[in-house]
């Protein structure tokens, strides 16, 4: 039960949300999770930001909250991801909309903001193609063309909802018009255009499908559930989309640029074999999230190719 126990009155906020943490942890939460989760759906309930929850955690719940506030948590306790309810998740400082025709963007996944900014960082005023492959809700598009700001930059996914989701936020970010939006693969783009056309690529970044098909059933049931399966299933060792993208992207590479790509838990050594079978490529760096786990890979491109654009 998550409502509030007859007699109760005007509880305070901050005990309805202490039981609503314990309700949601009865129910598989994880007990960190479960606090944060029971405030930031208090606050959607309220409308309220942190800083306002923070000053106005002790009061007694408005008379509104409780009809309001009970339905959330009630998803919640049936595995519903927070970002599933509330429709927003922060993403390097901003609020992306997600819906159930994204995933929602996970902060491991900052790190490939935060590698780009410090390789590219000292040509922040240039005028850099930057393309991102698997574009989802458009968290890694739309950030880099703000960190970028004369960077020309390309968003591609397979998935046109996707894509609407996308457009909807770099709209909302004031860099719809900076982004071209292509519906396909790498491959499908670079045939259906040539370099002249947008000019080569200096950083291409990619946070594709990557568990392998095998493992999709014994995911939580907030992603297994909630997230797209075109954006989880990287076929049989999960790393075919990745695979794929190594195979292509080398031609429409500029000399020094650079793929920044995320992989999953246990992948580095794969991905460094992928990387040294692949023509045109070599691996820079693998780096680690904030658990120790190696997530994000810096490739650049090894020797200019034939075909490439210089
Ligand atoms: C893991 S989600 C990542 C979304 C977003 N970039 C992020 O980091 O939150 C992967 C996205 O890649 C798209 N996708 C899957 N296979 C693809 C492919 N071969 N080429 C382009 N996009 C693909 C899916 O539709 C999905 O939106």
């Amino acid at each position: 039960m998550t409502g509030p126990r007859a007699g109760d009155g005007a509880v305070p906020l901050i005990d309805r949300v202490a039981r609503a943490r314990d309700c949601l942890a009865r129910a598989g939460v994880a007990a960190d999770e479960a606090q944060i989760d029971a405030e930031v759906l208090a606050r959607h309930a309220l409308r309220w930001d942190r800083a306002a929850w923070l000053a106005r955690r002790r009061d007694p719940a408005p008379p509104s909250f409780e009809a309001r506030y009970a339905p959330l948590v009630a998803r919640r306790q049936k595995r519903e991801p927070v970002s599933c309810i509330t429709r927003r998740r922060e993403f390097w400082g901003r609020a992306f909309a997600v819906g159930p025709a994204v995933l929602t963007p996970r902060p491991e996944t900052e790190l490939i903001v935060e590698a780009a900014v410090e390789l590219l960082g000292e040509r922040r005023g240039a005028p850099l193609g930057i393309a991102d492959v698997g574009t989802g809700s458009g968290c890694l598009a739309v950030t880099l063309a703000r960190e970028f700001p004369r960077a020309s930059v390309t968003a591609i996914d397979i998935s046109p909802a996707a894509l609407a989701v996308a457009r909807r936020n770099a709209a909302e970010h004031g860099v719809g018009e900076r982004i071209a939006w292509v519906e396909g693969t790498l491959a499908d783009w670079l045939a259906g255009s040539s370099a002249e056309d947008g000019g080569g690529l200096d950083l291409l970044v990619a946070n594709l499908p990557y568990v392998p098909t095998g493992e999709l059933g014994s995911l939580p049931p907030e992603v297994r559930l909630h997230e797209p399966r075109i954006a989880l299933d990287g076929g049989t060792d999960g790393l075919d989309p990745l695979r794929d993208l190594l195979h292509a992207a080398p031609v429409r590479l500029n000399p020094d640029a650079r793929i920044i790509v995320e992989m999953g838990t246990g992948q580095a050594n794969a991905l460094r074999d992928l990387v040294a079978a692949a023509a045109g490529v070599e691996l820079l760096d693998i780096r680690a999230d904030l658990q120790g786990i190696p997530r994000t890979a810096v490739i650049a491109a090894d020797r200019p190719l034939e075909t490439a654009f210089a």
